[in-house]
């Protein structure tokens, strides 16, 4: 629609008017097929022989057309939460800010940044032409093998709502629609599209479904993308009890729900709250078209539901001001502006985890420094599948993962182009630095012997549509670390990985830090981080474990199977056998399982050491409606760093108990001091009451800890809380 159109033609366009009485307004005029093109959106990358690239379609994940009769744009729609994704170089040559992978940012703790980031992502992708971002991806990990936990942002629902609720402010902000996702419980990939996650209903509202809550209070996203699972035997894409109960019930969200890829499993997922279907060449039918037009005409839908869908549709598109400012076209993009976010993502983000006689930061002590493995002279490692990142001139390596399936015939194990190797060069001075590629155990060890320092970089990558059946380093890498820590004791591991693993040399190295998959200026990052350009800060936001039989599920239920493959074909999947993934964690995800069981991790949740060294005193709880924390922070190190202290519940009228309560996140001076404050938000204090479906907070004496990780404990000290019940 033109701006000169006038509010009499068009009343949803007058001044003033809420999102929901211009979407009611704009609702009330569409035509049943306008309604119904508005409810499926299609998959628009075009590679696919049978799915050629719609008319008007940017190359990109999904599309729903304009109605240029009303002045309704069309929906632009693309991934996701880590940058502006081109798959398969569909818009060819375009390339973007790659932010280091969710866990990474989660691992800052930090959520102006990750608003920052968000609004990063959401300004390349406003400018690139779409609408819709199809991230924050906010899954809770609950198992270090699901091949996606890169995108996520960590096990604890106060970590990952609060952040992923700021990285969708941040998005919206810049005038698109963010979507969290994926609704609920998507936590492994191996049979994704006919899993049955088992939960218990309290403990699913006190961890995954609170995670969203959360996100959902602090973003208010304009979409909820369900996800490919079943929930206690229901498919999520059309989990009445979720989505009309929980979501549009329990808490009003007045946004659309969107299926993910290929996940629409039913026509009824309709009247169980499904809004848009997505994708549709991916499904076994549209079933948001004729059948859905059949449905109304049987009786089996209502009408006023065909309504409410569109409604939701048009309201997301007014509150993100989708009708209000044109799309921009062909503006600038500053890319160097968003490398420096990016870049403090990575470095905020890399975990120091050992650091053994303060080998790090590397001085001008050492003069030759051996960097061996990990593809470290090419580039830094990034995540596979729909978020993986094109950036600068593109990819710097690309080797094919291989495998069955469609999604693993498309995967690669991709390299940003940002060598550590030359930004270790640039920081190592006068030092000679060489490289080993570290194919050869033998050959990396030789170089090794002849070195002051060796750095070894060890990847596993991971993608969507797999996870790792194990937690080793893959290709043998394991070894290498042996054989060049053997002839080295100055051995310094750099990890990217996709979440925990283990590391049975971990005992025989110096040093061993957590770089995750750290983004376009990754490279940059971990050598400022090896040198002392910059402090270590991040906080561990999953527990890395011992092994594998310290987990719920000491083995991945479903391993080593065939199931429906992650895309396609269209097979009825509403008939697919599944099988039952069960929950015994509850909602004691995490650390706190942990903790429940007595297991000491390798890691724990929340930790991560520091080139400086904080104390921590005066501290004071108050009680009441809730816990109100306060507590004095002092740097009594050498240089300036970040820290976050961490306030846990540690029990609960005189039961034991473990839950993160808050944290404070602080940039001190050597020497300097400062006052921080943790408000609980009184639903961590409670527990799900299903009969009477509301959190209560029991009367009584909650301890809690100041703690540098989820297994040290600084200070103690407690309050009474008065009982309560919050709405759910
Ligand atoms: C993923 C989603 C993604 C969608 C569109 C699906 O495979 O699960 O996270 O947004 O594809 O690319």
């Amino acid at each position: 629609m033109d701006f000169e159109t006038t509010f009499d033609e068009a009343p949803w366009m007058a001044p003033g008017l809420a999102a929901d009485a211009r979407a009611a307004l704009l609702d009330a005029a569409l035509t049943e097929d306008e309604r119904y093109s508005l409810l499926h959106s299609q998959w628009a990358i075009g590679f696919l022989p049978d799915a050629p690239l719609p008319d008007g379609a940017i190359p990109a994940a999904g599309y729903v057309p304009p109605i240029p009769r009303l002045g309704i744009p069309g929906l632009y729609e693309t991934d996701a939460s880590l940058g502006v994704t081109n798959p398969r170089n569909a818009r060819p040559g375009d390339t973007a800010t790659a932010l280091p992978s969710g866990l990474a940012l989660a691992s800052t703790w930090d959520a102006d940044l990750a608003c920052e980031a968000g609004a990063m992502v959401g300004d390349e992708a406003a400018k690139k032409g779409f609408n819709v971002l199809l991230g924050g991806g906010m899954n809770l990990v609950r198992d270090p093998r699901c091949g996606r936990n890169f995108e996520y942002l960590g096990e604890d629902p106060l970590l990952a709502g609060t952040l992923s609720g700021a990285a969708i402010r941040g998005t919206q902000s810049q005038g698109i629609i963010a979507t969290a996702k994926h609704f609920v419980l998507n936590d492994q990939e191996t049979g994704r599209h006919v899993v049955n996650a088992v939960i218990d209903e309290a403990a699913l509202r006190e961890s995954d479904l609170l995670a969203f809550q959360i996100a959902i209070e602090r973003g208010a996203p304009g979409a909820v993308m369900s996800a490919y699972n079943r929930i206690n035997g229901h498919y999520a894409c059309e989990n009445d009890a979720l989505l009309n109960g929980v979501l549009k019930g329990d808490w009003a969200y007045p946004g659309f729900v969107m299926a993910d890829w290929g996940a629409t499993t039913s026509v009824h997922a309709a009247a169980n709250g499904l809004d848009q279907q997505s994708g549709e060449q991916l499904d076994f039918r549209v079933w948001f078209e004729e059948p859905l037009r059949e449905s109304v005409a049987a009786g089996e839908t209502l009408p006023a539901r065909i309504s409410d869908m569109s409604r939701r549709i048009l309201r997301a598109m007014f509150a993100a001001g989708l009708f209000d400012r044109p799309l921009p076209k062909g503006e600038a993009i500053d890319y160097a502006a968003h490398g420096r976010i990016a870049y403090r993502a990575a470095a905020e983000g890399i975990v120091l985890l050992k650091n053994e006689g303060g080998i790090l930061p590397l001085t001008g002590a050492a003069k030759r420094i051996a960097v061996i493995g990990g593809h470290a002279d090419v580039g830094v490692l990034c995540g596979g599948g729909s978020s993986q990142v094109t950036t600068g001139k593109g990819h710097a390596a690309f080797i094919h993962a291989g495998g069955e399936g469609a999604m693993m015939a498309m995967a690669s194990e991709a390299y940003h182009p940002s060598a550590p190797l030359a930004a270790i060069k640039r920081a190592a001075g006068g030092a000679r630095v060489s490289f080993a590629n570290g194919r050869y155990p033998s050959e990396a060890a030789m170089l090794a012997g002849n070195s002051d320092i060796a750095i070894v970089f060890a990847n596993q990558w991971t993608t969507e549509g797999a996870d790792v059946p194990d937690l080793t380093l893959p290709n043998g890498q394991d070894a290498l670390i042996d054989a060049v820590a053997a002839a080295n004791p100055n051995t310094i591991v750099v990890l990217q990985t996709g979440g925990p693993i283990l590391m049975p040399w971990l005992g025989s190295v110096a040093a061993v830090l957590e770089a995750w998959y750290p983004g376009s200026q990754g490279g940059e990052a971990i050598a400022d981080i090896l040198f002392g350009a910059a402090c270590p800060s991040g906080r561990l936001p999953v527990t890395f474990p011992q092994s594998a039989a310290q987990l719920p599920r000491p083995e991945l239920p479903g391993l080593g199977k065939r199931w429906a493959a992650p895309f396609g074909p269209r097979i009825d999947l509403s008939r697919a056998s599944g099988f039952d993934v069960p929950h015994p964690e509850g909602s004691d995800v995490g650390y706190r399982w942990f903790a429940r069981m007595g297991h000491p991790p390798l890691f724990p949740f929340g930790y991560g050491l520091s080139y400086t060294a904080f104390s921590y005193d005066n501290l004071a709880v108050t009680g009441g409606n809730t816990l109100t924390i306060t507590f004095d922070v002092t740097n009594t190190g050498p240089c300036e760093g970040i820290d976050t202290p961490q306030v846990y519940l540690s029990s609960r009228r005189g039961a034991p108990i473990r839950r993160l309560l808050g944290w404070s996140r602080l940039r001190l001076k050597p020497g300097e001091r400062a006052a921080a404050k943790v408000i609980a938000d009184p639903r961590l204090l409670a527990d799900f009451d299903t009969t009477r479906r509301a959190w209560h907070v029991p009367e009584g004496r909650y301890e809690i800890a100041l703690a540098r990780s989820a297994e040290d404990f600084a200070l103690h000290s407690g309050a009474s809380i008065t009982e309560k019940w919050i709405k759910p």
